[in-house]
């Protein structure tokens, strides 16, 4: 399988630190609680926190949309929950993509369910032509067009997750 470059090591983290000086910024004197979506925001969650200054405490959950192909399946499942209480929290949700925006629309109206003071959404990448539902996402690293990718985090079939750039493949 041919990978090719789409996103550079250099790119990804010099846009990640920017991404985390406004988060900083706008979260100024405010504790967050970052919500990071496994296990594809791992990697970005990492780089993007060691950044952010402000005051924060981590949640993971994982929920799945995709099967083990390259299609949303619209069914959305949580398979890892949350373990801490995020009522009154200012929660921001770290997401490796926002493609359709099924999983992201569900996750946040899921949380803000559990009465959390704020809920924003930070995603590495965002994949505009393929969005079904309409998420406000606050945060983006990189509008890509539409292909999959993978790396930095992202999957095909559970592999390439840990090479430290995104690349594509033709489909
Ligand atoms: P959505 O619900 O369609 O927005 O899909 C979001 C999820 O699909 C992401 O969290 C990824 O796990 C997966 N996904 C979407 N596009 C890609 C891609 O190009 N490569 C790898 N995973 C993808
Ligand atoms: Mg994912």
């Amino acid at each position: 399988m041919k990978i090719n470059v789409l996103i550079s090591e250099k790119l990804l983290q010099e846009r990640i630190e920017e991404l985390a000086k406004q988060i900083s910024k706008d979260y100024s004197g405010k504790e967050i609680m970052i919500l990071s979506v496994l296990k594809g925001a791992v990697f970005f969650t990492v780089d993007l926190t060691k950044n952010i200054e402000s005051k924060i405490n981590f949640e993971f959950i994982e929920a799945s949309s995709y099967g083990d192909g390259f299609e949303s399946t619209g069914n959305i499942k949580i398979n890892k929950d949350i373990s801490a209480s995020i009522e009154g929290k200012n929660v921001l949700i770290v997401e490796d993509i926002i493609d359709t925006g099924k999983t992201l629309k569900y996750l946040k109206e899921y949380i803000e369910g559990k009465k959390a003071k704020s809920v924003k959404i930070c995603t590495l990448l965002n994949k505009p032509e393929r969005r079904e539902e309409n998420v406000d996402v606050d945060y983006i690293g990189f509008d890509i067009p539409n292909k999959f990718v993978l790396g930095y985090g992202l999957d095909y079939e559970g592999y390439y997750r840990n090479l430290p750039y995104i690349g594509y493949i033709e489909v």
